[in-house]
Order: structure tokens, then sequence, then C-alpha cells
């Protein structure tokens, strides 16, 4: 493949993509998502933002050794223009073979006046002396001018160029708050090229925000106009209304070849990695979401159906079977080995799971089985993703036993036991009634665990058809001292169970996060945050 028809992929669903409210990860969660990101081909895992938090300083260290492999893709940490911050990403970053830090500073007028209190020109010595000191720990470093787009132009060729020469070896243009346009932003990178006269001896990069709904139609314009990488999110989450697309940049490069730009991404995990991040950050994927959503290869309309059997291609312009879309095969059942479970999960990308995992996996899917008779793709897919998370995830508190009796009288009442695991011997117990089932449920576990959050979003869905599927629950919490919010995901035939467990999941993470959070980087305090 050609250098200047290749466009690189940075993905940011670990750090910007994290910034989503609700959608923080712990470190094994997000090395989970990284080993996939890896499989997914990407170029760039951006791991997260080490100065922010101990727990994210652990969880860059982490993915770094585990995923920065000689062959595997670059590991990249973020930090704002300030020596700590620059010291503790390339510190996180140490293990990984390949290894880039990112460094930003805002440009645009509002910032530097409002955000920063600086002028011109000391925002521009802060950006060569940080961009300095980034290179003197690695020699790959990104220099981002933050809200770029709101930035004057000459201002902004004479950062670029002064960073690049100060040895950033790429240039990351932001639209930080989702305000460009595809024709303005394209505009912006062709002058950029034209304006800076050292821009060969880096790379560009762009990062679009979706406030506009417009951040993959500005990704498209800023590389058929000469960017060469572009920052996304799988399934575009992100800070607000979210990033640039993962998928839908991809898809768009592998469906019109006519453009002549291709990345080295393998279309096929798309859906398993889709499903792995929905999970894990508790972000439902929206139906009508472009290539991932439920309906992107659905056809209701008569008439769509009937070309479809005439010829799939009057209504479709991608093969479901290039995202990852298995087309449906005979289901398993009770009678199903484990050696037939561990080819099907194979077959669905599911490469490195474990022999205990796997045994974890094989008791689920037999008494999956045993309530549903067949177990489908989709079905096994939910299973082993929340077989996986499960058996990463560092539980402060797990369920040992959850019932509920409620109907048209009486009040609905819950009873619930869980082992705290700080302590083997310390079984709580506990009853408590609630408005409905699921409320008496979590009432209970809130009362139990003693923490203090409010649940703020409580939901379901079936992930197969039929009245005997899967549910799968999300839920999130806030915690009622910070407002921090905390999700939690999980599958049962028994939407109760499942809800026990996704509340559960969620009061664990608020309970890990309040162990490791120092500085979270949305609420960086108003000193912190002033650069
Ligand atoms: O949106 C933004 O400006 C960012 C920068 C840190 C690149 O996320
Ligand atoms: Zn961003």
């Amino acid at each position: 493949m050609s250098e200047d028809k290749r466009i690189y992929i940075f993905d940011t669903t670990l750090r910007d993509g994290e910034q989503s409210p609700g959608a923080s990860m712990n470190a094994d969660e997000k090395l989970t998502i990284a080993k996939q990101l890896a499989a997914l081909k990407v170029d760039v895992i951006e791991a997260g933002f080490p100065v922010s938090s101990d727990g994210d300083f652990n969880a860059v260290h982490l993915i770094a050794r585990e995923i920065g492999t000689a062959t595997g893709p670059t590991i990249c940490a973020l930090a704002r223009a300030l020596p700590k911050d620059i010291e503790a990403a390339a510190k996180a970053l140490e293990p990984a073979k390949k290894k880039r830090l990112h460094t930003f500073i805002a440009t645009s007028p509002i910032h530097m006046e409002y955000k920063l209190k600086m002028t011109p020109n000391e925002v521009l010595k802060k950006a060569q002396e940080m961009v300095k000191l980034a290179r003197s720990f690695v020699d790959e470093v990104e220099f981002s001018p933050e809200d770029a787009c709101r930035s004057d132009k000459e201002f902004l060729y004479e950062i670029i160029t002064a960073a690049i020469e100060s040895g950033a070896t790429s240039i990351n243009i932001p639209d930080t708050v989702g305000y460009t346009t595809p024709m303005e932003f394209g505009q912006l990178i062709a002058d950029i090229r034209k304006n800076v006269k050292n821009i060969d001896q880096a790379i560009i990069s762009v990062h679009c925000h979706n406030d506009l709904g417009l951040a993959t139609a500005n990704s498209l314009a800023a590389i058929t106009n000469g960017a060469r990488q572009v920052e996304c999110t799988i399934n575009g989450i992100g800070e607000r209304a979210g990033n640039a697309s993962l998928e839908e940049i991809v898809m768009i490069l592998k469906t019109r070849k006519d453009l002549g730009l291709t990345t080295n991404i393998d279309s096929k995990q798309i859906i398993r990695t889709s499903k792995l991040v929905s999970n894990v950050t508790g972000i439902f994927v929206q139906p009508n979401k472009a290539i991932v959503g439920a309906n992107a290869f659905a056809h209701e309309s008569g008439i769509h159906q009937d070309g479809m059997l005439k010829n799939q291609k009057t209504y479709e312009i991608m093969n479901p079977e290039d995202i990852g879309l298995l087309s449906t095969q005979i289901p398993l059942g009770p009678r199903s080995g484990k050696h037939a479970l561990k080819s099907r999960i194979e077959q669905l990308g599911f490469r490195d799971i474990n022999d205990k995992t796997l045994d974890d996996l094989y008791q689920r899917f037999i008494k999956l089985a045993d309530e549903k008779k067949r177990v489908d793709d989709r079905d096994l897919v939910s299973l082993t993703t929340n077989t996986t998370l499960k058996s990463d995830m560092q539980a402060t508190f797990t369920l040992l036993h959850a019932q509920v009796t409620c109907g048209s009288s009486g009040l609905p009442t819950a009873s619930v036991m869980l082992q705290d695991q700080r302590d083997k011997t310390n079984v709580l117990r506990g009853a408590e009634l609630g408005t409905g089932p699921v409320d008496a449920i979590c009432k209970c576990i809130k009362k139990l665990t003693k923490s203090s959050c409010t649940l703020i979003e409580f939901s379901v869905k079936s992930v197969t058809e039929g009245i005997d599927s899967l549910g799968e629950v999300i839920i999130r919490v806030k915690d009622d001292d910070t407002n921090a919010i905390y999700s939690g995901h999980a599958a049962n035939t028994d939407i109760l169970i499942a809800s026990a467990q996704a509340y559960l999941n969620a009061i664990n993470r608020y309970f890990e996060k309040r162990e490791s959070a120092k500085i979270n980087p949305q609420r960086v305090s108003s000193k912190e945050a002033s650069l």
C-alpha cells in the first residue's frame, strides 16, 4: 500500500471515549479493550491521561507493557503542556516498544484569555518548551493546538511551525468543540499544508467532535485534503456528543474505494469491538447508528426486502460479513460440548480465552442452553463478553443470592446476599421493600454495601428475539458526593438477576474509583484545569 494512500487510525476510546459521562473503566477493563483494539489492528491506542489519577497511570502502564510489543500498535499517553504531566506520561509509557507522547495547549483567543490567562506569546513559548521536554523522553511526539478551529490561522501556522522545529512528529488539529464544517475544515488542512513551511516533517492528524453531528464528515474532508491520521473512537463515544466514529471512517474508506485511501484495520473485528466497548462502558449503541446499530443491516420495507432477495446489492452497499456479522450458523444447544463451544467462539473472534474463563463460560452456556434450548451467535457474543469481563473485574462485592417477590397486590420485596471480597468471612444479608422489584433490589444492595449513590438510569433490552431471550441490563448510578457517574452491565435470562448484577457492577466501580482516584480529567480542580 503506498504511504500517501494510507490513513493511520489513532483510537482514543480509552482516553477521550472514557470522558463520556459514566464511561470510566478500570485498568483490567481498559486492558481487555486494548487487546481487542490490537486485534482490530489500529495503528495507535491513546491509552489514557496518566497524570489524572493513579488508576489512569496504572492502566496506561499496563497497556504499554502488555500490548505495546514491537509488532503491536503504538501506545500513546496524553499530557497537558506541563512538566509534571509530561513526566507522568513518559513514565507510564516506559514499557512500550513503540510509544508516543501527546501534549496539547489551547490556541483560540477565548481559551487563551479566559482559561489559560496567557498571551499568545506565552502559549507559543510553552508549546516549544514542552514539545522539547517530551522529545527528551520519546521519539514520537504529537502536538495539539486545542480548539484549533476557533484559533487565528496565522497564529496556528506559527505555533505548528514552532512545534515541528521543537521536535513534534505529528500535528493534530482538534475541532475541540465540534464547531467546524466539512468545507471549512478541509480548507484549514489545505491551508496548513500550504503555509507551514516544515509541515512535510510531520504527519497531520485530525480530531473531530460531534456536537453538530459532523465529526465523521469533517474528518473525511480533512483526509481528502491531505491529513493522514484520524483520531476516533469505537461507537463514536467521547466528551459531550462524542468523537468521530472509528467504524464509520473505516467503512467509508472500504466502501468508497474511489477515494483512493485505505486503512490497516481488520474490519471483521468491528462488531465485536463495538459490543465490547458498549458492554464495558454501559453506553448502548442507538439502533439506527451507522455500521454497528442493530438496524444498520435490517430491511423493513417490503420493496426493499423484495429487492434484496433478487440481488443483495439493490439495497446493501456494504457486506455485513465485512464488519464481522456472521451469516447465522446452526445454534448450539444443551447437548453441545465444550469443544464445540470453544470452536464457535473462536470463529466469532474470541481467540485468547484461557481455560479458567472457558470453564466458567461453559457453565453459563449450559445453564442458558437448558433455559433457551437454542443458543445463537448473538447470545454467545453477549455471554462471552460478560464472562471475560467478569473474570477480569476486581469486585469489592459479589452477588451470592437475590430473590424478589412482587405482583399486582402486596409490596415488592427483595432479599439479597452479598460476599464482601475484602473479608471472606463477611457475608451480608438483607431485605428491602421498593416501589417495584428493581427498586427493591437496588435499595437492598445500596444498604448492604453502605454506598451513597443514586440510580439515574436503568435500561433493559433483549439480545435476541423470543420470550426466552437473554436480557441485557445497563444501570448508571451517580455518586452523591462527587456527582461522578458509574455504569454497570449484566446479561441474564432473568432480568431481575441481571438488574441486581448490573447494579452491583456499578457499585463495585464506585468503590474502586473511590480508592484510586486522585484527580479526574473531567473534574480537575480549577487551579489544575487552568492549563
Ligand atoms: O478535543 C480535544 O481538543 C482533545 C485534545 C486533548 C486533543 O481531546
Ligand atoms: Zn477531544
